[in-house]
């Protein structure tokens, strides 16, 4: 699929977190760096900037602190916004009006208004847009989504999920901070960080949209952290009701103790008529005994070469993104692959439905004295009509 290809011209969004820890591979270090020329990098922060523009030797004048001046100044095929999730939109919007192409992380957005602004901008300007959804890549995901279709099982009636990270995810106190800035855990949570991998995956499966959700958050741990507490939820227990009557319970976490064996400890149970799937099951089939702990480590998601590449999913879902933005501008999609890729499902809107509601479960719930919010019970297609208005019948025909 890479032969032949022409460089896609980048400019990167947003040079945090996500880029130093995943991104940052895929433009430099993967099969898909030949694909890829960052030509311009673009953040608010000093210091992201000159951190990524420093390692990565992007000369000073292709660093910017505002996107508009960098779509003037740089010939650009393609940006990849890495803005946190409420600052998706803005960037994504000027981008497809600026006619270019555009990569982003998952969710989407952090609302469904949001979401459906970026997919009418993108039909109107006739752009591509992916998101990066990368369990829609993870083997496991795959294999499940095909045998299901076959329907290998029968019929669905209820999954439930499990997502949690090492509390070192959300601790602003812990050394080296990792995806952690100070207000990370207060400004992002459980649900928009993790629930919206597990709500997609289970989507991508069963291709089944969200009907009704109830969250009950926990705010235990977070709190009691030193120096820097958190305002956050260490927990959140999201019960989304599907169409045709399938029950599914996503928990999402990231208090779990630092000694846990994998970085995210996971699992999906998915229970039909006539069998069961269980996903993950913890573990990744590598696992290793060092001086420092037991550690089983995702190597599905990233593996670290011995040559200093990086491969496994995790850059996979962008990489094939960014070869379909190539085939894209070369005219090589198909009507109906285009149809595929533009779909609400593959643009996540119904993701950051399930997501949004949950937060809107948890924001109009009850607290109880022992930190828990019990949520109540939000009804999504009437969520999504209030957010666009009667623009919601394209997402529920
Ligand atoms: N694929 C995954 O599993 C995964 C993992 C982590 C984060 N993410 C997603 O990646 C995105 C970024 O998350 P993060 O953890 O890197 O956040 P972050 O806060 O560490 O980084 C975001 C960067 O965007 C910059 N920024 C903000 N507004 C800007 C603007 N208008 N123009 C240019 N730069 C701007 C900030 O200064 C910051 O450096 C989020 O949507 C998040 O959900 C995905």
């Amino acid at each position: 699929m890479l032969d032949g290809m022409k460089t896609l011209k980048l400019g990167v969004i947003g040079t945090g977190s996500v880029v130093r820890e995943i991104y940052e591979h895929l433009y430099f270090r993967s099969a898909y760096s030949r694909l890829i020329s960052v030509e311009a990098i673009c953040d608010t922060s000093d210091d992201a900037l000159e951190a990524f523009g420093t390692a990565w030797r992007i000369p000073v004048e292709r660093r910017f602190r505002d996107y508009q001046t960098m779509f003037e100044a740089v010939e650009l095929d393609a940006v990849a916004v890495n803005t946190p999730d409420s600052l998706h939109a803005e960037p994504t919007v000027a981008a497809l009006e600026a006619g270019l192409d555009v990569v982003l992380p998952k969710p989407t957005a952090d609302t469904v208004r949001d979401v459906h602004r970026i997919i009418e901008t993108a039909d109107r300007t006739k752009r591509f847009l992916g998101v990066d959804f990368h369990k829609r890549e993870d083997p496991a995901v795959r294999a499940a989504r095909a045998r299901v279709a076959a329907g290998a099982f029968g019929t669905l009636q209820s999954a439930s999920l499990h997502m949690l990270d090492r509390l070192l995810v959300a601790d602003p106190n812990h050394t080296p901070r990792f995806f952690s800035s100070p207000d990370f855990a207060s400004t992002n949570s459980p649900v928009s960080f993790l629930t919206s991998h597990m709500a997609d995956a289970f989507m991508v499966i069963t291709g089944r949209r969200p009907v009704e959700v109830r969250a009950i958050g926990y705010r235990q741990k977070l709190p009691s952290l030193a120096p820097i507490a958190v305002e956050g939820y260490d927990l959140v227990d999201t019960s989304v009701l599907f169409e045709g009557g399938v029950s599914c319970h996503i928990v999402t976490g990231w208090a779990l103790p630092n000694t846990a064996d994998c970085l995210t400890v996971q699992s999906g149970r998915f229970i039909f008529s006539d069998g069961m799937l269980d996903l993950w099951d913890n573990h990744y089939g590598y696992r290793e005994i060092t001086a420092s702990g037991i550690e089983n480590r995702n190597v599905q998601f990233m593996t670290f070469e011995r040559d200093g590449m990086v491969t496994g999913y995790g850059m996979e879902c962008p990489g094939k993104i960014i070869g379909n933005i190539l085939k894209h501008r070369n005219g090589e999609l198909s009507a109906d692959e285009l149809a595929t890729l533009r779909s609400p499902f593959a643009l996540g809107l119904y993701t950051t439905l399930v997501c949004e509601c949950a937060h809107a479960s948890l924001a109009t719930g009850t607290h109880q004295e022992n930190g828990a919010v019990i949520g109540r019970t939000i009804d999504a297609r009437a969520l999504l009509s209030e957010q666009i208005g009667a623009a919601a019948d394209r997402y529920f025909t």
